[in-house]
């Protein structure tokens, strides 16, 4: 997926570093998880994993990734949905694609929240983040989630699984440059396919008991034990809550009352999730807080922080927050040029400073 500051492309650089630095077992947290790429990839590495996010969808995603260990079996649905009884005993993907293959052929012929608030013909053409059909889809996909869970037919697992497939897809067909702080206007052609729920491919063979929290990383920190605590939070002043809303909205759903949104681009109110690492002097204290807390109430070991050149914390500002908590002669910093992700092009109100940043992986041990 798409995602501000997703490591994806960076994993190898990470796993070179911890493997530079012999940190090759314990208990392994990524606490600013968004996509959950790396929280999975070291599942899929074996760590016990324990991954938390302040957004809701990042939540949906650390579940359906992370904790979920193998494929459920969806025995509650109805019969309709066509789960066939032979597969009662195992755990194969086969009934996770049979409710997805249902699911892709709901549609809704007035539409829900997200046809009238967000799709040309519900909105007199003021908004354009998907279109008509495509946006009858996801209500109608939305619904049948939400139904399901109100009678009781889907497990927590199940649940999460087809609701992250949702997130995923609806991501694929956004009529936006990467973010959903404006739309495009003119359908692009991702957004003029037909939006299809794909079966989210699991990480099995790791059968820990692994966690996913929907919570600020400095309250977090205080509740948890962790051995490594991987920290890749926001590095410029863009809020998450204002780039992802339309995800957001999503992943809560509105089975208890529909968003209030405003604005332009129908963005919903976000004070609550807004972010103290989107800003100068308040990121810096709040990391200072975070790495301290790591030590005196984690109990962590290690402690690894992705950061990049052009991030809102200055590199010696980091560098001090780190040597103040870490033991002498630890701290360490790794680079990597990377591409740059780019929402948009250049223009009068955003002007990138070329096409590549250098990615750094700061590391210091705290005990
Ligand atoms: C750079 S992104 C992480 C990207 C992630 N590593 C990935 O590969 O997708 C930063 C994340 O921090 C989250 N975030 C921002 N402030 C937070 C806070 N105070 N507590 C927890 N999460 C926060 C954002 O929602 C966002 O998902």
């Amino acid at each position: 997926m798409r995602y501000i500051g997703n490591k994806t492309k960076l994993l190898g650089f990470i796993d070179e570093a911890m493997e530079t630095l012999g940190v090759r077992s314990g208990i392994f947290c990524d606490i600013f998880a968004g996509t959950a790429s790396v929280a999975r990839h070291m599942k899929s590495r074996g760590f016990k994993v324990i991954c938390g996010d302040i957004m809701r969808y990042s939540f949906v995603l650390q579940w359906a990734y992370v904790v979920v260990n193998t494929y459920p079996r969806f025995a509650r649905l109805p019969r309709e949905v066509g789960i066939n009884g032979s597969w009662a005993e195992g755990h194969t993907p086969g009934p996770l694609q049979k409710v997805v293959q249902f699911l892709n052929q709901q549609t809704d012929g007035e539409g829900g929240f997200i046809y009238r608030s967000y799709c040309p013909g519900g909105t007199d053409g003021r908004r354009l983040y998907f279109t008509d059909e495509n946006g009858k889809r996801i209500d109608a996909i939305r619904q049948t989630l939400d139904d399901w869970r109100c009678q009781e037919r889907l497990t927590d697992d199940e649940y999460y699984l087809l609701l992250a497939a949702l997130l995923e897809s609806t991501d694929a067909v956004a009529n936006i440059s990467g973010v959903y702080c404006a739309f495009l206007k003119e359908i692009q052609p991702n957004a003029d396919r037909r939006l299809c729920l794909r079966s989210p491919a699991l990480t099995t063979g790791n059968p820990q008991r692994h966690q996913a929290y929907q919570r600020d990383a400095n309250e977090l920190i205080a509740r948890i034990h962790c051995d490594i605590l991987y920290l890749d939070p926001p590095y410029n002043l863009r809020q998450y809550a204002g780039n992802y809303h339309l995800l957001e909205s999503i992943a809560e759903g509105w089975s208890c009352g529909e968003p209030e949104i405003y604005g332009k681009t129908g963005l919903r109110p976000y004070k609550h999730q807004r972010s103290r690492y989107c800003s100068r002097r308040g990121g810096q204290e709040a990391l200072a807080d975070l790495v301290e807390k790591a030590r005196e109430k984690a109990g962590c070991t290690h402690l690894l922080l992705s950061y990049n050149d052009e991030g809102t914390i200055p590199a010696q500002s980091i560098e001090e927050i780190l040597r103040a908590q870490g033991r002498s002669g630890t701290y360490r910093k790794f680079q990597r040029a990377y591409k740059r992700f780019r929402s948009d092009s250049d223009g009068p109100n955003r002007r990138y400073r070329g096409d590549q940043v250098t990615e750094c992986l700061y590391y210091v041990r705290i005990r």
